[in-house]
């Protein structure tokens, strides 16, 4: 199974504000850098409790008929979620990542800024592609986080737009 990133940060670093905002980032998502393609070549989400709040704000649920996996050590609510395939789950992300790969999982999107930390931490990000957003906010949540040892990346591509986002793309070399 391989396990991707895509995500957008602040130059300095960010994914939101401190108390989660996104305003910082381009409405709708900005000028069109591939996340529709991205999405169509997963097959399930993982995201944290955090994230997932966030979107359970959004006018509308985000992923469509996706599977999206929450992750949370708390009972989580999902009665607001309308028209979405959403189920939890907790723990070691290498357990995670087993139980959605013997579900059949070929291909999954781990989003939020802890979750993703956790996963890098224990090996298990194969690739991230993430796109700058021309703006520093000084603080906020940051995408990346403490390490227990270095994690290399093998740049495979970076593209600029003319809005000013630049999108970098590294495998993981494991
Ligand atoms: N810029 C972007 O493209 C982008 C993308 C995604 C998210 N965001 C933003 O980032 C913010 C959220 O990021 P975040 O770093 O605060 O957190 P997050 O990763 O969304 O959520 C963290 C929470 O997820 C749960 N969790 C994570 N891994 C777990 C595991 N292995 N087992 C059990 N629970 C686990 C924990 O919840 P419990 O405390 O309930 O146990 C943890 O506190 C939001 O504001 C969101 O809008 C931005």
């Amino acid at each position: 199974m391989k396990v991707s990133v895509f995500i957008g940060t602040s130059v300095d670093g960010f994914i939101a504000r401190a108390g989660g905002e996104l305003d910082f980032l381009p409405e709708g998502g900005g000028e069109p850098h591939g996340y529709p393609e991205f999405m169509a070549s997963v097959d399930a989400l993982v995201i944290g409790r955090n994230t997932f709040e966030i979107v359970l704000a959004f006018p509308e649920w985000p992923y469509g008929e996706k599977r999206v996996v929450v992750l949370s050590s708390k009972p989580l609510d999902f009665s607001g979620v309308h028209g979405g395939k959403v189920e939890q789950m907790s723990g070691a992300p290498a357990e995670i990542a087993k139980k959605l790969a013997a579900s059949g999982v070929q291909h999954v999107y781990v989003d939020g800024g802890i979750t993703v930390q956790r996963f890098l931490r224990e090996g298990l990000v194969d690739r991230m592609i993430i796109t700058r957003v021309p703006v520093l906010i000084g603080q906020g949540i940051p995408l990346f986080g403490a390490l227990l040892r270095d994690v290399r990346l093998q740049h495979v591509a970076t593209q600029a737009y003319a809005s000013g986002l630049v999108k970098t793309e590294y495998e993981v070399v494991r």
